[in-house]
């Protein structure tokens, strides 16, 4: 066999292991088929992608899952769920039994869920701060002397009708409750959350009604937070009162800045 010859057989039989459509067979080896390892690279390309998209559609899970929670924390409820809660279940029947049997009640239904006695003790409790209030502010607006007492004085004169509204607000709110209000005077300064204080000049006038006034808007709003929709009239009475309190507070301490501090005598 001449080099010529050999070549040819060397190039016919490397053509034959690269021929994608024939089997080749060498010794005892398994039969060879470029199709067959084709496939199998295709179906191991497939399974590999297979892998890689379960892999992503766990994460995707995982990441949703993530968001929904994510949501849930940032926004508590959904729109869905706000609805639910929005609008409650209503035993109407129990209502109209309750409306005919218990009529003596007056405004006391059975959806009242605030603590009665409570609330009456909290609002008999403001009455009395504010009667205490109408005091002191009517015996500061008598007593305010000075150069500046005139508008002073009628500042005190306004707060104390204000204040004697609150009360009487107040005292309408107790009756209609079914509680009784407490004017009485031998028990009014220890339930007051206010003091009575006369005050000594003009500036100690404004200064302890003002701290009055600081007393009662804390007060009222403890009460207001206490309710909660329990019972939203008098939540809604106690707000407008506290509305009128901050007012004063910043009337009277834009009073005590403006007031001239007095001179300084010489020792
Ligand atoms: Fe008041
Ligand atoms: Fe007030």
């Amino acid at each position: 066999m001449n080099t010529l010859t050999a070549f040819t057989r060397v190039s016919v039989l490397a053509a034959r292991v690269i021929s994608p459509n024939q089997e080749v067979t060498y010794g005892t080896a398994q039969p060879f088929s470029y199709r067959a390892m084709q496939a199998r690279a295709r179906s191991s390309r497939h399974r590999c992608i297979e892998r890689q998209y379960r892999r992503l559609r766990v994460r995707q899970r995982t990441d949703d899952a993530r968001t929904v929670r994510h949501h849930e924390a940032t926004f508590i409820q959904t729109p869905k769920d706000t609805m639910t809660q929005t609008i409650r279940p209503f035993d109407l029947q129990a209502v109209r039994r309750d409306a005919r049997e218990h009529i003596e009640k007056g405004a006391i239904t059975v959806g009242y869920s605030a603590d009665l006695p409570a609330v009456l003790k909290m609002l008999n409790d403001s009455l009395a701060t504010e009667l205490v209030c109408v005091l002191r502010y009517r015996r500061h607006h008598f007593m305010a002397r000075g150069i500046h007492s005139q508008a002073v004085a009628a500042e005190f004169l306004a707060h104390a009708n204000e204040e004697l509204g609150h009360a009487d607000l107040l005292a309408t709110r107790i009756a209609q409750l079914g509680g009784e209000p407490d004017f009485s005077p031998s028990t009014l300064l220890s339930r007051s959350h206010a003091d009575y204080a006369p005050g000594n000049d003009l500036a100690d006038m404004i200064r302890e009604d003002l701290i009055a006034e600081r007393i009662a808007i804390d007060s009222y709003r403890h009460g207001i937070a206490s309710l909660g929709d329990k019972d939203p009239t008098t939540r809604c009475l106690l707000e407008s009162i506290l509305a009128m309190e901050e007012e004063h507070a910043d009337d009277l301490a834009d009073l005590l800045q403006h007031l001239p501090t007095p001179p300084v005598t010489a020792h």
